[in-house]
C-alpha cells in the first residue's frame, strides 16, 4: 500500500522502541526509509531492536532513558540530534500497566503509571515542541493510547492506567489546536488487544483469560502488529496532513462490542433466535 520511501527522510523517536509495539513500528517505519531513535529504560532490547533496523542498512540509535526524568529526556534528545541532525518525529509509545484492585493500590503505583503514562508523554512532546517552535520547524507527534480512553468509558481493574490515557488523548486534542499554527501534528492510535511479552504478561496473564477474551473478540482474533505499524506510518506521514487532533480506534470492533445494548445476542445459539422469531409472527 505504501511507496518505500514514504518515511524518507524523516527521524523519528520512539519512546519505549526496543520491545513489543514500539519495536514493531521501528521496523516498520525503517523500512518505510526513516531513521530510527530508540529510547527505553532497558538496553538490551534497545541495542538489539537497533541492530535488526541497521541489518535493513537504516539509520539507528539509542539511548536508555526514563521518560519520567525530564533531563533524562533532554539529554536523549541531545544524543539523537549530535546523531541525525534533527528529530522531526514523536511516537509516545512507552507505558506502565497492570491489572489490580484499586483498592489495594498504593500512591506510589499510582504514581508509576501516570509518571510513565502521562507525565513522560509531556516531557517528550515538550522538549522536542520547544525545539521546533524555536526552529520554526514541523513537527510530527503520534501518542499510543487505549481504546478505554477513547471510549471515555475508563476501565476498572487498571485506574491508574485509565487515569493516564485519559490525559493523554486531552493533550493530543488540546495540542493539536494550540501548535497547529507551528505546523506541530499531534494524533494518537487507541489499540485493543495485541500480543505483547509486556502487556500480555501483566494483562492477560492466563491462558484461559487470553482463551476467554478471543471468544469475546467480535472478529474472534487479536491484533497483527504490522496492522498497528501501518496505520502508525499513514498517520506520520505526509499522506494524513490534515489529520490532527484525532484519536484512531485499531481493535476490530472490541469496545463497540460491549457498548451496544444488543450485542451479547452474537452469542446466541440458532434456537434461541427461533423462540424470539416465532415470538414475533403470533
Ligand atoms: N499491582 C499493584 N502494585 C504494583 C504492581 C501490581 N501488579 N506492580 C507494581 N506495583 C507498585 C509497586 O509495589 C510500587 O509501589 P510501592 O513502592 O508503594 O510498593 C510501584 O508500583 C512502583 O513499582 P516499581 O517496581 O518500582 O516499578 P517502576 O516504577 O519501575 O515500574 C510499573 C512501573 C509498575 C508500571 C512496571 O509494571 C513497569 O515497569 N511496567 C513497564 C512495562 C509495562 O507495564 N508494559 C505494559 C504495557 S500494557
Amino acid at each position: 500500500m505504501f511507496q518505500m520511501d514514504l518515511l524518507k527522510g524523516r527521524t523519528i523517536l520512539i519512546t519505549g522502541g526496543g520491545t513489543g509495539l514500539g519495536r514493531s513500528m521501528a521496523l516498520r517505519f525503517a523500512e518505510l526509509g526513516a531513521n530510527l531513535f530508540l529510547i527505553g529504560r532497558r538496553e538490551e532490547p534497545l541495542a538489539k531492536t537497533c541492530e535488526e533496523i541497521r541489518a535493513k542498512e537504516i539509520r539507528a540509535a539509542y539511548v536508555s532513558c526514563d521518560v519520567r526524568d525530564f533531563a533524562a529526556v533532554e539529554n536523549a534528545i541531545a544524543v539523537a540530534e549530535k546523531e541525525f541532525g534533527r528529530v522531526d518525529t514523536l511516537v509516545n509509545n512507552a507505558a506502565g500497566n497492570f491489572i489490580a484492585r484499586t483498592e489495594k493500590l498504593s500512591p506510589n503505583a499510582f504514581n508509576s503509571v501516570m509518571g510513565i503514562v502521562l507525565q513522560g508523554t509531556f516531557h517528550c512532546t515538550l522538549a522536542l515542541a520547544r525545539k521546533w517552535i524555536a526552529a520554526k520547524q514541523p513537527g510530527n507527534i503520534l501518542n499510543i493510547v487505549t481504546t478505554y480512553a477513547a471510549a471515555n468509558s475508563g476501565s476498572g481493574f487498571v485506574v491508574p492506567s485509565a487515569c493516564a490515557k485519559a490525559g493523554v488523548l486531552a493533550m493530543t486534542r488540546s495540542l493539536a489546536v494550540e501548535w497547529a499554527r507551528y505546523r506541530i501534528r499531534m494524533n494518537a492510535i487507541a489499540p485493543g488487544p495485541f500480543p505483547t511479552e509486556g502487556a500480555w504478561s501483566r494483562l492477560m496473564p492466563a491462558k484461559e483469560l487470553e482463551e476467554r477474551a478471543r471468544q469475546n473478540h467480535p472478529m474472534k482474533r487479536f491484533g497483527r502488529h504490522e496492522e498497528l505499524a501501518n496505520l502508525a506510518a499513514f498517520l506520520l506521514s505526509d499522506l494524513s496532513e490534515y489529520i490532527n487532533g484525532e484519536c484512531v480506534v485499531i481493535d476490530g470492533g472490541l469496545w463497540l462490542r460491549g457498548a451496544g445494548e444488543f450485542n451479547d445476542f452474537v452469542d446466541f445459539p440458532e434456537a434461541a433466535w427461533d423462540v424470539l422469531e416465532s415470538a414475533r409472527k403470533k
